[in-house]
């Protein structure tokens, strides 16, 4: 196969690309390093079957200039995309960033696969489309949709805009609807943004929110099993799953703890208030997986252990112990 992955330089798509590699596909990555960056795929460059471009894909011109160049010499099969803004309260401050990052990315991706005849996708979307629905657990028809965050906005209208592409030329669809996922290379979430604030003020470590947010957390290689398992076992043509720890997930004060103790023991940390950590944060969500154990994957780790397992990990990439 010949996969192309959009966001190849990020936390995930770096993860991916690997994986292809090593299952023998030929794969080739795009990215601008607002957020990935060329560290982060290190062992992936140098891959005779790998190919990057640094494009940035809401600019359609150079987007399609590149997957043209790149269709042209090595079929494209199938885009994974990927690319996304990755920072929800960025959004909420400036909403064109979501508006180019998150949505402008996910359409120019489905404009060039009509005009070249690129007929799979496989979308990374996520909770935030979902809104806040407090304690109701969250199965993938709920509804009605109202997301909370401009993040969770553009991602929802990314999933319509994947659901009206089947009806002309895509011929199938694979939307993932990622927890908080945590691992390394790290380059965002709240276990990376405890260190840096450890970093900046030793000793003290400022939480927003009273740290009583409840999420559940699946660690990158677990998410990547079930990306690919869905992939294999899945044969809609629309093909939607949440994935996601098979729990309640723990809390922002856990966390906070899990970091102290490995990096900082002895820290005081310091609690705000509401059970909101920014605007377009979603304090609380219960994730029904029910539809992924019915197609045979299930999640080995619960939220605890994966947090623990990535703050050991994200310490290393930080501290370098
Ligand atoms: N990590 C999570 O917890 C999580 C949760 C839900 C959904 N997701 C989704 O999964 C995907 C991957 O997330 P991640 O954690 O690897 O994030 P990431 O920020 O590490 O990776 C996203 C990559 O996209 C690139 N990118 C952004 N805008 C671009 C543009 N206009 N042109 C080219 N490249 C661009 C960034 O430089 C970055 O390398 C994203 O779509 C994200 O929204 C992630």
């Amino acid at each position: 196969m010949s996969i192309f992955i959009t966001g190849v330089a990020g936390f995930i798509g770096c993860r991916l690309a690997r994986l292809f590699l090593e299952r023998g596909d030929s794969v080739a990555g795009f990215d601008n390093f607002c957020r990935g960056s060329r560290h982060n795929m290190k062992g992936v460059l140098e891959h005779p079957n790998f190919s990057f471009s640094l494009i940035d894909l809401a600019d359609l011109g150079a987007y399609r200039r590149a997957l043209c160049e790149l269709h042209g010499r090595d079929p494209v099969t199938e885009i994974w995309h990927l690319a996304a803004n990755s920072d929800i309260p960025a959004g909420v401050t400036d909403p064109n960033v979501d508006f180019r990052d998150t949505f402008l990315t996910t359409f120019n991706s489905l404009l060039l696969m009509q005009e070249l005849g690129i007929d799979t996708i496989a979308f990374a979307s996520s909770s935030a489309i979902y809104g806040d629905f407090g304690d109701q657990s969250l199965t993938e028809d709920i509804g009605p949709l109202f997301p909370v965050s401009n993040y969770g906005a553009m991602k929802l209208a990314s999933e319509a805009s994947i659901s009206a592409a089947l009806e002309s030329h895509l011929k199938r669809a694979y939307v993932f609807r990622f927890p908080n996922v945590v691992g390394v290379p790290a380059t965002h979430g709240v276990i990376q943004d405890f260190m840096l604030k450890l970093k900046a003020t030793p000793g003290n470590l400022d939480v927003l929110g009273d740290g009583t947010q409840q999420k559940s957390y699946l660690h990158a290689d677990e998410l990547i099993d079930a990306m690919l398992f869905i992939r294999t076992h899945a044969h809609e043509k629309m093909n939607y799953f949440n994935i996601g720890a098979d729990d309640d997930g723990v809390t922002v004060k856990f966390i906070a703890q899990a970091v102290v103790d490995r990096v900082a023991p002895g820290a005081t940390i310091t609690f705000g208030h509401g059970n909101k950590g920014w605007v377009g944060d979603v304090p609380k969500f219960r994730y029904s997986i029910q539809k992924l154990a019915n197609l045979g994957w299930r999640p080995r780790l619960g939220s605890a252990v994966t947090i623990r397992k990535a703050v050991d990990e994200i310490a290393r990439q930080e501290y370098g112990q």
